[in-house]
């Protein structure tokens, strides 16, 4: 039986038994390698199980050749270069939400131990010091609460902190001012949000427009004396920027979960201050979260290899396993209509157009469809392993524009698809349909009723609608031993030009097609296996 091959670069089994002793896959735990051995080990695993130990980069990738998932036991995907995930066709999977109870406490213990100096506190009593005075703190009640990221962290962070009655104002350009009333949370511009808060916490992802949000510019526009806490990104804040806030007191307080560099660099001045309280990424670090995302990391891996089921997924829109079953007999229809659209097309395209007939596109995932066209038709062209997560970027890279329309009503069948291919100097359309489950049929081809099955060797002539022709083709056929299993002419008019296609029971040699275009009328023969 085939196993397919998993590296884990964390040490922290609980949880992943389903995984550990699935018949079908096969776990090699190497905990933390180096950015170069990871790149060596990965050349021979299919799957990718990280934390935050290592960075997913874009070497790593390219080094990848085997490598179909990569699923990061967490949120924060930011140690994983996406696009070259992308470009690769490498899925990317997280677990959204499995450790968002564990964050949002953890964040409220971070403000508590701030505004109480608890951890510095407990070091001055353990070294045998009783300093009262030196460690007065604040209260919350009716202190201003600053979210930057009202998310799911953010959110059960508001919720909770309303029991102190805390004021909650929040920045997040990207959920609704009625989700965040339903929170009791109201919702600022970034600027009001940084002149009104006292304390100040981070809920966002770290991407390139995140990077730095939080530096001397930003810090200025605070109150005098906020507090800011980070159990978001390190490299949101700015630790220089902080540090000299710190320092003179622009800033009263801090508390850092996370940092620009992890493990960060323990002789920065930014750690010689009194004023902030630190722990080592330890947001989601709770026997409840990690064992919650080992469990689910397991099915979404196991699923993923043993029934192509897509969850979680970053890069491409996730289908269950339903969604998936039902797609499946629709991605054999288009990838029939794309291969057989390549041997047809014969310049450069411009655009593809797939437009998708009838109700049931509206429940489905045409993205999946479109994907699944665009890598069946460029496969001939690009000597790139293509997938559903690369293909359209591939085409778009070569110039080609990809366009999905829907329709609800078709007329001669109730569902069908149609691709139709612009070049420079042509439109070729080829439309389908599914008969059952396992057999679809090309309905027709370039504005002329079709009916074709697409499987198999096929022989497509272009020739003139003349008497005599196909009879030739047939005696040529008979001749070398080739039986013909169905055959039918696609001609716009008597007369005009024709494409005849040939399911025949066995491959034809290039001297037989050769023999074929020697007959007069005949304009071009191409043998297709679909
Ligand atoms: P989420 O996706 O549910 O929420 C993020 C929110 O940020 C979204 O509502 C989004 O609209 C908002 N947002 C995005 N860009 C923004 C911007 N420029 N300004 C304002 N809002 C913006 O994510 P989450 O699960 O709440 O996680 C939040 C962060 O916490 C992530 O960075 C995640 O990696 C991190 N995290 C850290 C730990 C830890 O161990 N410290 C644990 C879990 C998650
Ligand atoms: C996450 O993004 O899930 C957390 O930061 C936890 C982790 O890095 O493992």
């Amino acid at each position: 039986m085939k196993k397919y091959k998993i590296l884990m670069t964390y040490k922290n089994t609980e949880g992943l038994e389903l995984l550990l002793n699935h018949p079908e896959i096969q776990v090699d735990i190497k905990p933390k390698p180096t950015q170069e051995e990871l790149q060596n080990l990965i050349r021979d695993y299919e799957g990718l199980l990280i934390r935050s130990e290592v960075k997913v980069t874009k070497e790593i990738i390219e080094s990848a050749d085997k490598l179909k998932l990569i699923v990061r036991a967490g949120t924060g995907v930011d140690n994983v270069d996406i696009n070259a995930a992308n470009k690769k066709g490498i899925i990317v999977m997280n677990v959204p939400g499995g450790n968002t109870i564990s964050a949002c406490e953890h964040t409220i213990g971070l403000i508590l131990a701030m505004v109480r100096n608890i951890p510095q506190a407990h070091n001055s009593l353990k070294s045998g010091r009783w300093e009262r005075e030196k460690f007065v703190g604040n209260e919350l009640q009716g202190k201003t609460l600053g979210l930057i990221g009202l998310g799911r962290i953010g959110s059960e962070v508001a919720k909770r902190m309303k029991a102190f009655d805390m004021r909650i104002i929040a920045y997040d350009p990207y959920v609704s001012e009625e989700y965040a009333n339903q929170l009791g949370v109201e919702l600022k511009s970034f600027e009001d949000l940084l002149k009104e808060s006292d304390i100040i916490s981070l809920h966002i992802p770290k991407t390139d427009s995140t990077k730095n949000l939080i530096n001397k510019e930003t810090i200025s526009k605070m109150k005098d004396g906020v507090k800011i806490v980070n159990c978001a990104r390190g490299g949101i804040i700015n630790e220089n920027d902080l540090y000299e806030a710190l320092k003179s007191g622009k800033v009263s307080s801090a508390a850092l979960d996370v940092f620009e560099k992890e493990p960060p660099d323990f002789s920065s001045s930014l750690f010689k201050m009194e004023n902030v309280v630190f722990t080592p990424h330890l947001g989601a670090s709770t026997e409840e979260a990690q064992v919650k995302i080992a469990q689910e990391v397991s099915l979404m891996i196991v699923d993923f290899f043993t029934k192509g089921v897509i969850k979680n997924a970053v890069n491409i829109p996730s289908i269950d396993f339903q969604m998936y079953e039902k797609l499946k007999p629709y991605i054999k229809l288009v990838e029939k209509i794309g291969l057989l659209q390549s041997h047809l097309t014969l310049e450069a395209v411009k655009q593809i157009e797939i437009q998708y007939v009838g109700e049931i596109f509206n429940n489905i995932n045409t993205y999946i469809l479109t994907s699944a066209y665009v890598k069946s038709f460029l496969s001939r062209f690009v000597d790139i392993q293509l997938n559903f997560i690369n293909s359209q970027i591939i085409a778009k890279e070569r110039g080609i524009s990809i366009k999905e329309t829907k329709l609800r009503e078709g007329k001669e069948y109730k569902e069908y698809i149609t691709a139709k291919v612009e070049t420079s100097k042509s439109t070729y359309t080829i439309s389908g349909t599914l008969i059952s489950d396992n057999n679809c049929r090309i309905i027709e081809i370039n504005g002329m009723d079709a009916d074709l099955e697409p499987e198999g060797n096929i022989i497509v002539v272009s020739n003139i609608d003349k008497p005599g022709i196909i009879g030739k083709i047939g005696t040529i056929l008979g001749d070398n031993n080739i039986n013909i299993a169905k055959m039918f002419v696609a001609r716009k008019i008597p007369g005009g030009e024709a494409l005849t296609f040939i399911n025949v029971d066995s491959e034809i040699t290039s001297q037989l097609i050769s023999s074929l275009e020697q007959v007069s009328g005949i304009n071009m023969v191409k043998f297709i296996k679909l």
